[in-house]
Formats: structure tokens, C-alpha cells, sequence
């Protein structure tokens, strides 16, 4: 059975893309820093008849990433990794704290380049797909860190879809605006995160569009 992993399957839009293709028949591997949260996916996932198995991973940490890699490549046949695992911090740039934008580089960016080169050379035929947003298409007020560290991942994503146009992996970049997640639950960025695209929706048009390279999906006007 196939196999695809997703970091930070344990919430958000993780966690619907884990739902979707454990549906499309997958062996998800759930990864993410909070076992409890992944567990309670996988429970979903075995409800709904689906393969499913969890994996305390901290995507800023090379040597966890190493002991995942080795239970992987010993148990697994990997298809996919779809780097998803993402934090931000907003507010005008003056104010944002150096350890913030420390994180968000952590996270979105060396988070993602560790899992893509350790993980890469063990898909023979799949894909990459890293969750950008439409933070990484242009700049905005507010998100000066956030967008920087989207930039970073586009920038990434679109030099290793060139560096592996003539093989079998596919990489792909996902651009989404504002969904209703965890994501803004410590902050007042957003006013009223109800009114944003919900995740299920999101993850859907993402599995309807597979074949393409970039999927660009705008907020709600
Ligand atoms: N929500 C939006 O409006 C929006 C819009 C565009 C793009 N995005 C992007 O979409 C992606 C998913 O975000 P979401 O909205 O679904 O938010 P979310 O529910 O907060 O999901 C993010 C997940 O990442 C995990 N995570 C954070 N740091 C990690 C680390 N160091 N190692 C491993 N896992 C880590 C978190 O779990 P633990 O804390 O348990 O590890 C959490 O489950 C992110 O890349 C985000 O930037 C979000």
C-alpha cells in the first residue's frame, strides 16, 4: 500500500487532507508535535475504514526527523510527503519579536527543506507537495515575517520543480487564502475567522486539482 506523509496532520487543513486520502485508499502517516491530536485523526481515519499510523514529529528537529526516516524507510513504501506543518505571528513589522520570526523561518522553511531532502531520495514515484498560501504570491500588511517565509517555500518549491521535471516525483505548490483553523486561535490578525474558507473545502479542491503543479486557490471576497 502506498504511503504518504503530512506534517501537521493533527488539526486544520492537515488534518482534511489526511481524512481525504486515507479515503483514496493511502496509508496516511500522521506527524505533527502533539501525539494526542494525530491519534485522534487516526481514529477517524480506521472509523472510516481507512490506514492510518502516528508519529511525534518535530519538523525543526534533524535528529527526529532521522528516526522517523528510518522507521519509513524499514516499514513503509512511500508515495508522498506533503509538507502542510506551518506557523505565523502578524502585526506591524517594528513590533515583531526576532524569536517570532525565528519560528516562522524554523517552521515554514527549514521545517520544509529538512522533511524534502531527507524524504525526497526515498520516493521513487509520487510527489512533494508543500502548503504555501497566498502569502508566498505577494506581500501584505501586517504579515511582513509570515510573507517572507512563504516567499522562501515558493522560492524552494519552484527550483525543485525544475530540478525534478524529468523524473517521476512531481512537485507541487499549494497558494490558499485565510481557512478557519487553529491557526489563528492566538491571534487577533484575523477579526472573525468563521467568515474564512473552511479547511474539508480547501483540502478537497487541492485532491480535485492533483495533476496540477501550482493550485492557487483566492480567499473568500
Ligand atoms: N489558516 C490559514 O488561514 C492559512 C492560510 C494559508 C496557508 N496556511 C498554511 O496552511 C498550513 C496548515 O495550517 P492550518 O491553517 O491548518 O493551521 P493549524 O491547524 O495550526 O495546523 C498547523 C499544524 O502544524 C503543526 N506544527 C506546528 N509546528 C510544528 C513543528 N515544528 N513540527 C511539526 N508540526 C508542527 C501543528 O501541530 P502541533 O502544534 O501539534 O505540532 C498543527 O497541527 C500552514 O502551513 C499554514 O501556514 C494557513
Amino acid at each position: 500500500m502506498k504511503s504518504i506523509i503530512i506534517t501537521g496532520a493533527g488539526s486544520g487543513l492537515g488534518k482534511e487532507l489526511a481524512l481525504l486520502y486515507s479515503q483514496m485508499g493511502y496509508h496516511i502517516l500522521l506527524t505533527g508535535r502533539t501525539l494526542e491530536k494525530l491519534k485522534a485523526v487516526e481514529d477517524q481515519i480506521n472509523t472510516q475504514k481507512g490506514q492510518a499510523s502516528s508519529f511525534k514529529v518535530d519538523i525543526t528537529s534533524p535528529s527526529e526527523i532521522n528516526e522517523f526516516m528510518k522507521v519509513v524507510s524499514s516499514e513503509f513504501k512511500l508515495y508522498g510527503l506533503i509538507n502542510n506543518a506551518g506557523t505565523g505571528y502578524f502585526g506591524p513589522f517594528e513590533s515583531l519579536e526576532r524569536q517570532k520570526m525565528k519560528e516562522m523561518m524554523d517552521v515554514n522553511v527549514f521545517g520544509t527543506l529538512n522533511m524534502s531532502q531527507v524524504f525526497l531520495p526515498a520516493i521513487k514515484e509520487g510527489f512533494v507537495m508543500n502548503i504555501i498560501s497566498t502569502a508566498g504570491l505577494r506581500g501584505k500588511k501586517n504579515e511582513a515575517g509570515y510573507c517572507a517565509s512563504k516567499f522562501a517555500v515558493r522560492g524552494l518549491t519552484e527550483s525543485l520543480q525544475k530540478e525534478y521535471e524529468q523524473s517521476d516525483i512531481q512537485i507541487k505548490a499549494v497558494y490558499m487564502g485565510g481557512m478557519d483553523t487553529p491557526f489563528w486561535d492566538y491571534s487577533d490578525h484575523i477579526k472573525d475567522k468563521s467568515r474564512l474558507q473552511s479547511p474539508g473545502k480547501i483540502a478537497q479542491i487541492i485532491v480535485n486539482n492533483f495533476e496540477k503543479d501550482t493550485i492557487i486557490i483566492e480567499a473568500n471576497t
